[in-house]
């Protein structure tokens, strides 16, 4: 195998289909939603690259902190050869743990952004010799294939990606992680505690605006995508704390009253003044709600370790036994009511 393999599971013309699918769907919706995937082309992993370098933006620093104290006690628990990454991004974090692991043979980086793993796979082989690296180009909440790579397996969701998926999603997720695991393989999960209202609204609604512009970035890629007309400077990034969920909440709220064009679905879309679009949730969590989910979906949580001021923890999980959840019935953030 050479060094640097990228595997596409994704083929081009699925994706337009899915985006379409989900625009038509998504827009056509009370309240109005889009999925959050489609933050992530070029430009918008870029923009989030900005995002974790933002004094206001703490989760990354505070998973970067708890991976430079325990990179070598998770590499020790988990003794993997092959770590799988999903959501990997620019693969950044993820240094301290290849640095870790000794005997690691192979890394697979997974993720959307085919933009983001070319450039983080080609930085890593020239930085790590010997390591071999499989990217996969996969949604990460559809069924996955990974490559045949020798275990035992350290599985890891960093940044806090898994507030990304609503609950009945991320039972789904967990349980499905769980299947594709063998009995010696580890869960490695980075998650964004529950904290003071006014220190997470920030996080998602930095001064400098990088936040508004990533979430806008949505809208760019419907205009490029599907010949869409949203006039981005109508619309006001929004993030609100939903104390009853315990998530963020990210909106595009239109200004005024509009009607934007989607020529690629033959479809006008028509806004109220003051009407919102979803677009985002960022859950965050309390240590027991984690065993719990873990628990349902067949792992034991076996260390917990949280940043200095408990911004932010890492959890350690063991596949144990089947899941016992159901995998519920879909539960987007709205169900469509036309
Ligand atoms: N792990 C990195 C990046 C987190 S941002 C970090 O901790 O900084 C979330 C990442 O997940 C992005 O790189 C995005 O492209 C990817 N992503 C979002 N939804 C995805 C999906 N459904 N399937 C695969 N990757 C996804
Ligand atoms: N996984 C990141 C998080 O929930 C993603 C993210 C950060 C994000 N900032 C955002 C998504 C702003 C949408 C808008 O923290």
């Amino acid at each position: 195998m050479s060094p640097f393999r990228l595997t596409r599971t994704l083929p081009e013309d699925a994706t337009a289909a899915a985006l379409r699918a989900d625009v038509l769907h998504g827009l056509t919706c009370s309240p109005k939603t889009l999925p959050p995937k489609w933050f992530y082309d070029a430009h918008g992993s870029e923009l989030f690259d900005k995002i974790t370098e933002l004094p206001e933006y703490y989760p990354t620093r505070a998973e970067r902190e708890i991976l430079a104290a325990r990179a070598t006690e998770i590499a020790a628990a988990s003794g993997a050869r092959t770590l799988v990454e999903l959501g990997s991004g620019s693969s950044e974090k993820t240094r301290l743990l290849l640095d870790a692991l000794p005997g690691l043979h192979t890394y697979v980086p997974v993720d959307v952004s085919e933009s983001a793993l070319a450039q983080a796979g080609h930085a890593l082989i020239a930085e790590c010799p010997g390591l071999n690296v499989h990217a996969l180009v996969a949604d990460f909440t559809a069924p996955l294939l990974l490559p045949r790579t020798p275990g035992p397996r350290l599985v890891a969701f960093l940044g806090g990606t898994i507030g990304n998926l609503l609950p009945a999603e991320r039972v789904a997720f967990l349980a499905s992680l769980r299947v594709l695991m063998a009995p010696n393989d580890v869960l490695l999960l980075g998650i964004d505690l529950v904290k003071d209202e006014s220190v997470l609204v920030a996080a998602y609604d930095d001064a400098a605006g990088v936040t508004a512009e990533f979430n806008k970035n949505v809208l760019t890629v419907v205009n490029r995508e599907l010949g869409a007309d949203f006039d981005l400077a109508v619309f006001e990034h929004v993030a609100l704390w939903d104390a009853e969920h315990e998530w963020i909440e990210m909106r595009l709220r239109s200004r005024t009253e509009q009607t934007v064009k989607i020529p690629a679905l033959d479809l006008a879309v028509d806004f109220t003044a003051g009407e919102d679009l979803r677009t985002e949730i960022s859950a965050k969590f309390r240590q027991a709600g984690v065993r719990a989910e873990l628990e349902a979906a067949g792992f034991d949580l076996t260390q917990w370790f949280t940043s200095p001021g408990q911004l932010y923890g890492l959890a350690l999980a063991t596949p144990v036994r089947p899941p016992t959840a159901r995998f519920p019935a879909e539960d987007r953030i709205t169900t469509c009511v036309r």
